[in-house]
């Protein structure tokens, strides 16, 4: 677990300036929502946390300021599942299991890891030898987010998990998060455009509008205001 604090950050493209200030904390063991609709800048504010989006202003990780560079930042317990799976299409299952255990040493723990997330889920031990791009956008889901695991992270970033995926299925992904976070002792950063599904597992929650942060709080508080919802999350 840790905490995530961002202080006034801004960040963008070249000239296209994208997040304007943003400041937001995600606590120790939390499940914080990043909501908005498309363009509001969540992708981005999670591709600074990582490294991989240059921002001026402070990101800190329970309390240190996190490295400018991708790898550092995974190496501080930062795992970040993007937008689209972040699964290796050609690899098999399970070599993108293990691919998520690279920078780890303790192979004896890794075993450990692998056997639990099997267990978790069943479909990676039957599909173990398969081609991960043959698997269900469920099932590549699922994948993705065990590849993150497999790398021990404190802090789990999740990119719109719910993209693509069947309305049961999502709920199956949404689900699963406050099991994943207490057994695996993370907390969690989801981006999610299905905002009601969010809002039910979160703990909190902030909105992003244009770049800047609209409203934070409980994810009680952003769920029980209907003039809200109306008016930043479409329903
Ligand atoms: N690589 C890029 N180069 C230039 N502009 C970009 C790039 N990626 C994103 N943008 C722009 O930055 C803004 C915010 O994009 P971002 O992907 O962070 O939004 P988002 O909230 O994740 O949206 P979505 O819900 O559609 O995923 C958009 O206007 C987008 O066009
Ligand atoms: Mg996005």
């Amino acid at each position: 677990m840790s905490t995530l604090e961002l202080h006034g950050v801004h960040a963008g493209y070249g000239k296209a300036q994208v997040l304007h200030d943003v400041s937001l904390r995600v606590g120790d063991g939390s499940i914080t929502t990043l909501l908005g609709a498309n363009g509001a800048g969540k992708t981005t504010t999670l591709r600074a946390v990582s490294g991989l989006v240059r921002f001026t202003g402070q990101i800190l990780l329970d309390g240190r300021q996190v490295p400018a560079a991708p790898d550092a930042v995974a190496r501080l317990g930062v795992a970040h599942v993007p937008q689209g799976r972040g699964t290796i299409g050609r690899l098999s299952v399970d070599d993108n299991l293990h691919a998520g255990a690279l920078l780890r040493r303790d192979r004896a723990q890794v075993r450990a890891d692998l056997r639990r997330l099997r267990e978790l889920f069943p479909v990676l031990a039957e599909r173990a030898r398969s081609q991960a791009a043959g698997l269900s956008g469920g099932e590549q889901q699922m994948l993705a987010i065990a590849r993150a695991l497999m790398g021990r992270p404190s802090l789990l970033l999740l990119d719109e998990p719910s993209l693509g995926l069947a309305p049961l299925v999502t709920k199956e992904v949404f689900v699963l998060l406050p099991r994943l976070r207490d057994e695996w002792a993370l907390t969690v950063l989801v981006v999610e455009q299905n905002a009601d599904l969010a809002l039910r597992v979160a703990d909190h929650a902030v909105v992003l509008e244009s770049g800047r942060v609209a409203l934070a709080g409980t994810a009680a508080e952003i769920a029980g205001h209907d003039e809200i919802r109306r008016a930043y999350l479409g329903n």
